[in-house]
């Protein structure tokens, strides 16, 4: 488990993350906070670089998209999703694990 802050996390603004040795990418939209595997499913390109939509970030080597919130693959080129991770935030803080 991480702890990080809430106020360190800005909107729409991806972060690398490191947990138990693997780099996960971390989301504010809102009120709500997502994490994902960091690397692409598609090759090893790091999501923290690519761009957020609503819901969704996209990959900024061959604009594939993943659901923040299902980790599901939405557009190719990639097929297979990525990891997702359980988030709490409790005030400032937010735990992923
Ligand atoms: S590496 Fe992400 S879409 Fe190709």
């Amino acid at each position: 488990m991480i702890e990080l802050k809430l106020s360190d996390l800005h909107e729409n603004t991806p972060v690398k993350v490191e947990l138990n040795g693997k780099d996960l990418c971390v989301v504010r939209q809102g009120s709500e906070v997502f994490a994902i595997d960091d690397i692409c499913s598609h090759a090893e390109a790091s999501l923290s670089e690519g761009d957020v939509t609503p819901g969704k970030i996209e990959c900024w080597l061959h604009g594939a998209e993943f659901d923040l919130r299902s980790g599901e693959a939405l557009t190719p080129p990639a097929i297979a999703p990525v990891a997702t991770y359980s988030v709490t935030i409790e005030g400032e803080s937010v735990k992923i694990s």
